[in-house]
């Protein structure tokens, strides 16, 4: 009998030690995944069934784009993804080279948030006749030929537009008076800039009291922001409203209207585009008076969307990301828990 329990012990033991062998193993391949992810580049080498994934970012221009970034890596590495991670610095030539890059290290997927929308045909054929999947990321291209990516995942920036001029339109719909507006728009060609202008410009238009008498880029940059506000503010006498193409240069601009004497969000009526933080902070504040929100957490829907490309599975040729949008108000009670 005791004998007999003795047996039963060791197997037992054999069994539980044969089990943790297994499972020691496949935590090590995916540690080596998890050390590489996000990582800059020459990350470890691929085993066979890990999926590679190239992300050529536009660049850290703005608070939104620090929050992409970050969900990008995250994702990838929760998802055990080896993440090729390359930043533009708003350049679409430095984009171009890490996509032909990407192309030569035969990864899985490529994804991407094009910094411009026009100009990538070529290499995008490139990657097509490598038999490389490309996703787009936040930002479109404007090729003719949509055979050449998987599918579009982001915001509808004309949409957003539409939001920030019927707020405007809705506030100023009794005014006698002609209402100037400045508009700081994003980076020139690109699409948030082309589509938020397009939103913004058919809105207004049904009413005729509302009328832009600048509008110039900032490059969705604080600095760039504040400088233009500032030259905006030197050339006209009486500005109304600011509509900013992002948080960043309504928190540039702000810094602008304040040395000038002016206090935002009274003197000047502002909206912008992002509802990051800081942004919704200066809203909750008083000096931003109406934010609508771009959702950069893309990460989740992005490591989605490989996998399924990978399993050759049926993929959206457009996922448009949900949003909302915020008054002063509204921005006070949501920044307790926005997560970005
Ligand atoms: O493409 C999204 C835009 O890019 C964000 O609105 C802006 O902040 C960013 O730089």
């Amino acid at each position: 009998m005791r004998s007999k329990k003795k047996w039963g012990l060791a197997i037992t033991l054999a069994m539980v030690m044969l089990v943790s062998t297994a499972c020691n193993s496949s935590n090590g391949a995916s540690g080596t995944n998890q050390a590489s992810s996000g990582g800059d580049s020459g990350s470890t080498p691929a085993t066979s069934k890990t999926i590679t994934l190239g992300f050529s970012q536009v660049g850290a221009e703005s608070g939104w784009r620090s929050a992409n970034t970050k969900s990008i890596q995250d994702s990838a590495k929760e998802a055990g993804y080896d993440l090729k991670f390359s930043d533009a610095q708003q350049k679409q030539e430095n984009q171009i080279k890490a996509l032909r890059s990407f192309i030569q290290q035969k990864v899985t997927v490529i994804a991407f948030s094009p910094v411009v929308e026009s100009g990538w045909d070529t290499v995008l054929k490139e990657a097509k006749d490598a038999g490389i999947p490309v996703i787009l990321t936040d930002r479109a291209v404007d090729s003719p030929d949509k055979s050449l990516y998987k599918t579009f995942i982001g915001s509808d920036f004309v949409e957003e537009g539409r939001k920030a001029g019927q707020w405007l339109s809705d506030k100023y719909k009794d005014a006698q008076e002609e209402i100037n507006i400045v508009e700081l728009q994003g980076t020139t060609g690109s699409a948030p800039a082309n589509d938020r202008q397009e939103g913004f410009m058919e809105v207004i238009g049904s009413n005729a009291k509302l009328k832009v008498i600048a509008s110039q880029s900032g490059d969705f940059t604080r600095a760039k922001g504040k400088e233009v506000m500032q030259a905006f503010l030197k050339a006209h006498k009486k500005i109304d409203v600011l509509y900013a193409h992002n948080d960043d240069m309504a928190l540039g601009a702000i810094q602008a209207i304040e040395a000038a004497g002016l206090k935002p969000g009274v003197d000047i009526t502002i909206i912008s585009v992002d509802a990051v933080k800081d942004g919704m902070q200066a809203a909750a504040d008083g000096k931003i008076n109406f934010i609508v929100e771009c959702n950069p957490l893309l990460g989740p829907q992005l490591m989605e969307a490989v996998q399924a490309v990978v399993d050759g599975k049926e993929i959206e040729p457009r996922i448009v990301t949900e949003e909302t949008t915020f008054t002063s108000e509204q921005a006070k009670e949501a920044l307790p828990s926005r997560q970005y």
